[in-house]
Protein backbone atom coordinates (compact mmCIF):
# COMPACT_ATOMS: atom_id res chain seq x y z
CA UNK A 1 0.00 0.00 0.00
CA UNK A 2 0.98 3.78 -0.36
CA UNK A 3 -0.62 6.23 1.42
CA UNK A 4 0.32 9.86 -0.45
CA UNK A 5 0.07 12.65 1.76
CA UNK A 6 0.58 15.88 1.53
CA UNK A 7 1.32 18.48 4.73
CA UNK A 8 -0.40 22.22 5.27
CA UNK A 9 2.48 24.36 7.15
CA UNK A 10 5.65 21.99 6.52
CA UNK A 11 7.85 24.90 7.51
CA UNK A 12 7.00 25.02 10.69
CA UNK A 13 8.46 22.39 13.90
CA UNK A 14 5.23 20.20 13.39
CA UNK A 15 6.06 19.88 9.90
CA UNK A 16 9.57 19.10 9.79
CA UNK A 17 8.97 16.68 12.22
CA UNK A 18 6.26 15.13 10.09
CA UNK A 19 8.81 14.98 7.21
CA UNK A 20 11.24 13.21 8.90
CA UNK A 21 8.79 10.38 9.69
CA UNK A 22 6.88 10.21 6.28
CA UNK A 23 9.51 10.38 4.11
CA UNK A 24 11.23 7.28 5.41
CA UNK A 25 8.06 5.40 6.31
CA UNK A 26 7.81 2.71 4.28
CA UNK A 27 3.92 2.71 3.30
CA UNK A 28 4.18 6.54 2.45
CA UNK A 29 4.33 9.17 -0.34
CA UNK A 30 4.92 12.41 0.32
CA UNK A 31 3.15 14.65 -2.29
CA UNK A 32 3.34 18.16 -1.33
CA UNK A 33 4.14 20.56 1.52
CA UNK A 34 3.33 23.84 1.80
CA UNK A 35 3.97 27.18 3.13
CA UNK A 36 3.07 30.52 2.41
CA UNK A 37 6.63 32.52 3.00
CA UNK A 38 8.56 29.73 1.38
CA UNK A 39 7.24 28.50 -2.17
CA UNK A 40 9.59 27.45 -4.35
CA UNK A 41 12.29 27.44 -1.45
CA UNK A 42 13.70 23.70 -1.06
CA UNK A 43 12.72 22.06 2.06
CA UNK A 44 16.11 21.04 2.99
CA UNK A 45 17.02 24.95 3.63
CA UNK A 46 14.36 24.81 6.43
CA UNK A 47 14.54 21.25 7.90
CA UNK A 48 18.63 20.82 7.55
CA UNK A 49 18.07 17.12 9.03
CA UNK A 50 16.71 15.92 6.03
CA UNK A 51 19.43 16.54 3.09
CA UNK A 52 19.33 13.28 0.90
CA UNK A 53 16.34 12.70 2.16
CA UNK A 54 14.31 14.42 0.11
CA UNK A 55 14.28 17.25 -2.99
CA UNK A 56 11.06 18.63 -2.35
CA UNK A 57 10.27 22.29 -2.68
CA UNK A 58 7.31 24.04 -0.91
CA UNK A 59 4.32 25.21 -2.29
CA UNK A 60 1.68 27.49 -1.88
CA UNK A 61 -0.88 25.80 -3.08
CA UNK A 62 -1.29 21.97 -1.39
CA UNK A 63 -1.49 18.82 -3.77
CA UNK A 64 -4.92 17.75 -3.10
CA UNK A 65 -4.53 14.64 -5.04
CA UNK A 66 -3.58 12.62 -2.53
CA UNK A 67 -5.28 10.41 0.67
CA UNK A 68 -4.87 12.28 3.47
CA UNK A 69 -3.63 15.46 4.42
CA UNK A 70 -1.92 16.95 8.10
CA UNK A 71 -2.19 20.04 8.66
CA UNK A 72 0.30 21.65 11.09
CA UNK A 73 -1.41 25.16 11.38
CA UNK A 74 -1.40 27.75 14.44
CA UNK A 75 -5.16 27.44 15.89
CA UNK A 76 -7.65 28.91 13.86
CA UNK A 77 -5.76 28.75 10.91
CA UNK A 78 -7.22 25.15 10.46
CA UNK A 79 -10.93 26.44 10.55
CA UNK A 80 -10.14 28.21 7.11
CA UNK A 81 -8.98 25.12 5.73
CA UNK A 82 -10.34 22.06 6.93
CA UNK A 83 -14.12 21.97 5.12
CA UNK A 84 -12.45 22.14 1.98
CA UNK A 85 -10.15 19.50 2.54
CA UNK A 86 -13.42 17.04 4.01
CA UNK A 87 -15.25 18.16 0.79
CA UNK A 88 -12.51 16.89 -1.41
CA UNK A 89 -13.31 13.66 -0.15
CA UNK A 90 -10.12 13.61 2.06
CA UNK A 91 -9.26 12.14 5.37
CA UNK A 92 -7.69 15.00 7.49
CA UNK A 93 -5.31 14.93 10.23
CA UNK A 94 -5.24 17.95 12.55
CA UNK A 95 -2.37 19.30 14.94
CA UNK A 96 -4.15 22.64 16.17
CA UNK A 97 -6.38 22.87 18.71
CA UNK A 98 -9.13 23.69 16.26
CA UNK A 99 -11.27 20.17 16.77
CA UNK A 100 -9.63 18.86 19.72
CA UNK A 101 -12.50 19.74 22.21
CA UNK A 102 -16.32 19.47 22.77
CA UNK A 103 -18.76 22.36 21.87
CA UNK A 104 -19.24 23.18 24.97
CA UNK A 105 -15.58 23.17 26.69
CA UNK A 106 -14.79 25.05 23.01
CA UNK A 107 -16.33 28.28 23.91
CA UNK A 108 -15.82 27.86 27.45
CA UNK A 109 -11.64 27.74 26.57
CA UNK A 110 -11.64 29.69 22.94
CA UNK A 111 -14.65 31.06 21.03
CA UNK A 112 -18.25 29.64 19.94
CA UNK A 113 -16.84 26.75 17.59
CA UNK A 114 -17.41 28.56 14.21
CA UNK A 115 -18.35 24.50 12.86
CA UNK A 116 -19.26 22.80 15.46
CA UNK A 117 -20.85 19.69 12.70
CA UNK A 118 -17.12 18.96 11.93
CA UNK A 119 -16.34 19.51 16.13
CA UNK A 120 -18.67 16.65 16.16
CA UNK A 121 -17.37 14.95 13.54
CA UNK A 122 -13.69 14.94 14.70
CA UNK A 123 -12.11 12.34 16.38
CA UNK A 124 -9.64 13.09 19.42
CA UNK A 125 -6.78 11.32 18.17
CA UNK A 126 -5.24 9.16 21.61
CA UNK A 127 -4.85 6.00 20.10
CA UNK A 128 -4.36 4.67 23.32
CA UNK A 129 -8.10 5.20 24.00
CA UNK A 130 -9.85 5.85 20.95
CA UNK A 131 -8.13 3.56 18.54
CA UNK A 132 -11.68 2.03 17.24
CA UNK A 133 -13.11 5.46 16.33
CA UNK A 134 -9.74 6.71 14.83
CA UNK A 135 -10.00 3.51 12.40
CA UNK A 136 -12.84 4.86 10.60
CA UNK A 137 -12.90 8.70 11.44
CA UNK A 138 -12.26 11.02 7.99
CA UNK A 139 -11.14 14.01 10.38
CA UNK A 140 -8.80 13.32 13.84
CA UNK A 141 -7.74 15.93 16.07
CA UNK A 142 -4.45 15.20 17.25
CA UNK A 143 -4.19 16.01 21.33
CA UNK A 144 -2.33 18.68 22.98
CA UNK A 145 1.51 17.50 23.43
CA UNK A 146 1.06 18.41 27.56
CA UNK A 147 -2.22 16.91 27.64
CA UNK A 148 -1.20 13.74 26.23
CA UNK A 149 1.46 13.25 28.64
CA UNK A 150 -0.83 14.31 31.17
CA UNK A 151 -3.63 11.95 29.80
CA UNK A 152 -1.73 9.28 29.86
CA UNK A 153 0.12 9.39 33.30
CA UNK A 154 -3.36 9.60 34.99
CA UNK A 155 -5.59 7.47 32.67
CA UNK A 156 -5.59 4.24 34.44
CA UNK A 157 -6.43 5.08 37.76
CA UNK A 158 -9.27 4.58 39.43
CA UNK A 159 -10.36 6.59 42.32
CA UNK A 160 -8.69 9.20 41.20
CA UNK A 161 -10.94 11.92 43.68
CA UNK A 162 -11.33 16.03 42.61
CA UNK A 163 -7.26 16.91 43.99
CA UNK A 164 -5.31 16.63 41.14
CA UNK A 165 -2.68 18.76 39.98
CA UNK A 166 -0.55 18.59 37.21
CA UNK A 167 2.47 20.15 36.90
CA UNK A 168 4.04 20.04 33.11
CA UNK A 169 8.07 20.93 32.41
CA UNK A 170 8.10 21.50 28.51
CA UNK A 171 11.15 22.50 26.02
CA UNK A 172 11.12 25.19 23.57
CA UNK A 173 10.02 23.35 20.32
CA UNK A 174 6.60 23.31 21.77
CA UNK A 175 6.13 27.02 21.24
CA UNK A 176 6.95 26.61 17.51
CA UNK A 177 9.31 27.83 14.77
CA UNK A 178 7.82 31.67 14.80
CA UNK A 179 10.65 34.42 16.49
CA UNK A 180 9.54 35.24 20.07
CA UNK A 181 11.16 37.05 23.16
CA UNK A 182 10.14 34.94 25.67
CA UNK A 183 12.00 32.04 22.65
CA UNK A 184 15.03 34.50 22.43
CA UNK A 185 18.28 32.63 23.47
CA UNK A 186 19.26 35.05 26.46
CA UNK A 187 15.60 34.65 27.87
CA UNK A 188 14.96 31.25 26.93
CA UNK A 189 18.36 29.68 27.89
CA UNK A 190 18.83 28.45 31.47
CA UNK A 191 15.59 29.10 32.50
CA UNK A 192 12.55 27.62 34.93
CA UNK A 193 9.75 30.24 33.46
CA UNK A 194 6.33 29.23 35.02
CA UNK A 195 4.46 30.98 32.00
CA UNK A 196 1.18 29.74 32.90
CA UNK A 197 0.28 28.68 36.26
CA UNK A 198 -3.47 28.39 35.75
CA UNK A 199 -5.42 28.53 32.77
CA UNK A 200 -3.74 26.98 30.07
CA UNK A 201 -5.81 25.24 27.28
CA UNK A 202 -4.33 21.59 27.27
CA UNK A 203 -6.15 21.64 31.03
CA UNK A 204 -9.44 21.71 29.18
CA UNK A 205 -8.58 18.68 27.40
CA UNK A 206 -7.55 16.83 29.99
CA UNK A 207 -10.68 17.46 32.03
CA UNK A 208 -12.49 16.21 29.28
CA UNK A 209 -11.05 12.68 28.41
CA UNK A 210 -10.20 12.22 32.41
CA UNK A 211 -13.75 13.00 33.24
CA UNK A 212 -12.70 15.56 35.88
CA UNK A 213 -11.83 18.39 36.99
CA UNK A 214 -7.51 19.02 37.74
CA UNK A 215 -5.29 21.92 38.23
CA UNK A 216 -2.82 22.47 35.93
CA UNK A 217 0.44 24.46 35.75
CA UNK A 218 2.94 24.56 32.74
CA UNK A 219 6.83 25.62 33.00
CA UNK A 220 9.05 26.57 30.44
CA UNK A 221 12.52 24.94 30.77
CA UNK A 222 15.79 24.85 29.13
CA UNK A 223 14.92 21.88 26.85
CA UNK A 224 14.77 21.51 23.23
CA UNK A 225 12.47 18.89 23.05
CA UNK A 226 10.73 16.91 25.79
CA UNK A 227 7.87 17.35 28.12
CA UNK A 228 7.58 16.01 32.14
CA UNK A 229 4.17 15.74 33.33
CA UNK A 230 3.95 15.19 37.03
CA UNK A 231 0.30 14.88 38.39
CA UNK A 232 0.24 15.19 42.10
CA UNK A 233 -2.88 13.10 43.62
CA UNK A 234 -3.62 13.26 47.28
CA UNK A 235 -5.89 10.53 48.20
CA UNK A 236 -6.21 10.98 51.79
CA UNK A 237 -5.92 7.09 52.64
CA UNK A 238 -2.82 4.67 52.24
CA UNK A 239 -2.82 3.30 48.82
CA UNK A 240 -1.87 -0.67 47.71
CA UNK A 241 1.33 0.01 45.15
CA UNK A 242 0.25 -3.61 44.29
CA UNK A 243 -3.17 -2.50 42.98
CA UNK A 244 -1.45 0.83 41.28
CA UNK A 245 0.80 -0.83 39.23
CA UNK A 246 -2.23 -3.69 38.25
CA UNK A 247 -4.05 -0.57 36.60
CA UNK A 248 -1.68 0.56 34.76
CA UNK A 249 -0.57 -3.13 33.36
CA UNK A 250 -4.48 -3.51 32.66
CA UNK A 251 -4.88 -0.20 30.94
CA UNK A 252 -1.26 -0.46 28.98
CA UNK A 253 -0.26 -4.23 28.73
CA UNK A 254 -0.68 -3.97 24.98
CA UNK A 255 0.27 -0.56 24.42
CA UNK A 256 3.23 -0.50 21.72
CA UNK A 257 3.95 2.82 22.76
CA UNK A 258 3.98 3.04 26.62
CA UNK A 259 6.22 2.03 28.46
CA UNK A 260 6.00 1.62 32.61
CA UNK A 261 8.70 3.17 34.53
CA UNK A 262 8.91 2.68 37.86
CA UNK A 263 12.66 1.43 39.06
CA UNK A 264 14.15 0.86 42.65
CA UNK A 265 17.18 2.01 41.90
CA UNK A 266 19.68 3.43 38.99
CA UNK A 267 19.47 6.82 37.43
CA UNK A 268 16.36 6.64 35.26
CA UNK A 269 13.81 5.01 38.37
CA UNK A 270 11.22 7.37 36.78
CA UNK A 271 10.27 8.38 33.39
CA UNK A 272 12.31 10.84 31.62
CA UNK A 273 12.16 12.93 29.03
CA UNK A 274 16.03 13.10 28.10
CA UNK A 275 15.73 9.66 27.05
CA UNK A 276 12.61 9.85 24.54
CA UNK A 277 14.19 12.64 22.47
CA UNK A 278 13.14 11.32 19.00
CA UNK A 279 11.12 8.45 19.76
CA UNK A 280 7.36 7.72 19.98
CA UNK A 281 7.09 6.38 22.83
CA UNK A 282 5.46 7.78 26.03
CA UNK A 283 6.81 6.75 29.33
CA UNK A 284 4.12 6.54 32.74
CA UNK A 285 5.15 6.06 36.39
CA UNK A 286 4.34 6.54 39.86
CA UNK A 287 5.18 6.67 43.27
CA UNK A 288 3.34 6.42 46.48
CA UNK A 289 3.68 8.59 49.54
CA UNK A 290 1.54 9.04 52.60
CA UNK A 291 -1.38 10.25 51.74
CA UNK A 292 -0.31 11.46 48.08
CA UNK A 293 0.57 9.39 44.53
CA UNK A 294 2.34 11.17 42.34
CA UNK A 295 1.82 9.99 38.63
CA UNK A 296 4.79 10.89 35.58
CA UNK A 297 4.21 11.27 31.93
CA UNK A 298 7.27 11.65 29.93
CA UNK A 299 7.60 12.18 26.00
CA UNK A 300 8.98 13.96 23.19
CA UNK A 301 6.64 16.98 22.33
CA UNK A 302 7.25 16.74 18.60
CA UNK A 303 6.60 13.06 18.22
CA UNK A 304 4.35 11.52 20.57
CA UNK A 305 3.27 14.54 21.50
CA UNK A 306 2.85 15.52 17.78
CA UNK A 307 3.92 14.33 14.87
CA UNK A 308 4.95 10.55 15.90
CA UNK A 309 1.06 10.24 17.20
CA UNK A 310 -0.27 11.88 13.98
CA UNK A 311 1.68 9.48 12.38
CA UNK A 312 0.67 6.98 14.35
CA UNK A 313 -3.54 7.73 13.88
CA UNK A 314 -2.76 7.65 10.12
CA UNK A 315 -1.48 3.69 10.18
CA UNK A 316 -4.83 3.30 12.18
CA UNK A 317 -6.61 4.98 9.87
CA UNK A 318 -5.41 2.97 6.91
CA UNK A 319 -5.55 -0.08 8.12
CA UNK A 320 -1.13 -0.47 8.97
CA UNK A 321 0.29 -1.97 11.71
CA UNK A 322 0.16 0.44 14.24
CA UNK A 323 3.78 0.85 14.48
CA UNK A 324 5.05 1.47 10.95
CA UNK A 325 7.55 3.62 10.68
CA UNK A 326 8.08 4.51 14.32
CA UNK A 327 9.27 1.72 16.53
CA UNK A 328 12.54 3.30 17.12
CA UNK A 329 14.30 3.68 20.81
CA UNK A 330 15.00 7.49 21.47
CA UNK A 331 18.67 8.52 21.88
CA UNK A 332 20.98 8.18 25.01
CA UNK A 333 22.61 10.48 25.77
CA UNK A 334 20.72 13.05 24.01
N1 LIG B 1 5.59 22.32 18.51
C1 LIG B 1 5.06 21.31 19.19
O1 LIG B 1 5.73 20.66 20.01
C2 LIG B 1 3.60 20.93 18.97
C3 LIG B 1 3.16 19.70 19.50
C4 LIG B 1 1.82 19.33 19.27
C5 LIG B 1 0.98 20.17 18.55
N2 LIG B 1 1.45 21.36 18.07
C6 LIG B 1 0.53 22.18 17.29
O2 LIG B 1 0.85 22.00 15.91
C7 LIG B 1 0.60 23.20 15.19
C8 LIG B 1 1.89 23.63 14.48
O3 LIG B 1 2.87 23.87 15.48
P1 LIG B 1 4.37 24.26 15.13
O4 LIG B 1 5.10 24.18 16.41
O5 LIG B 1 4.84 23.50 13.96
O6 LIG B 1 4.18 25.79 14.69
P2 LIG B 1 5.14 26.65 13.75
O7 LIG B 1 6.51 26.14 13.85
O8 LIG B 1 4.85 28.08 14.06
O9 LIG B 1 4.59 26.34 12.26
C9 LIG B 1 3.34 26.81 11.79
C10 LIG B 1 3.19 26.45 10.32
O10 LIG B 1 1.93 26.91 9.86
C11 LIG B 1 2.08 27.73 8.69
N3 LIG B 1 1.04 28.77 8.78
C12 LIG B 1 0.90 29.71 9.75
N4 LIG B 1 -0.25 30.42 9.56
C13 LIG B 1 -0.84 29.89 8.46
C14 LIG B 1 -2.04 30.19 7.76
N5 LIG B 1 -2.87 31.13 8.19
N6 LIG B 1 -2.32 29.47 6.65
C15 LIG B 1 -1.48 28.49 6.18
N7 LIG B 1 -0.32 28.17 6.80
C16 LIG B 1 -0.02 28.86 7.94
C17 LIG B 1 3.49 28.26 8.76
O11 LIG B 1 3.97 28.40 7.44
P3 LIG B 1 4.34 29.73 6.67
O12 LIG B 1 4.28 30.88 7.64
O13 LIG B 1 5.71 29.44 6.15
O14 LIG B 1 3.30 29.76 5.61
C18 LIG B 1 4.24 27.09 9.43
O15 LIG B 1 4.61 26.13 8.45
C19 LIG B 1 0.12 24.23 16.23
O16 LIG B 1 -1.28 24.27 16.24
C20 LIG B 1 0.65 23.67 17.54
O17 LIG B 1 -0.09 24.07 18.66
C21 LIG B 1 2.75 21.75 18.26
Amino acid sequence: MTIEVTIIGGSGYIGGELLRLLLIHPEVTVKSVTSRRLMGTSVTMVHPNLRKFTSLKFQGKPDLDCDVVFTALPHKASFKIVPELLENGLKVIDLSADYRLDAERYAAWYIEHPQPDLLEKAVYGLPELNREKIKNATIVACPGCMATAGILALYPLNDLGEDILIEAKIGSSAAGAKVSESGHHPERCNTVRAYAPVGHRHQAEIEMIIGRKVKFSAIAIDMVRGILATAYIKTGTKIDQKEVWKQYREQYKNEPFIRLIKMKTGLYRYPDPKVLIGSNFCDVGFEIGKEILVAFGALDNMVKGGSGQATQNMNIMFGLEETTGLLYPGLHPA
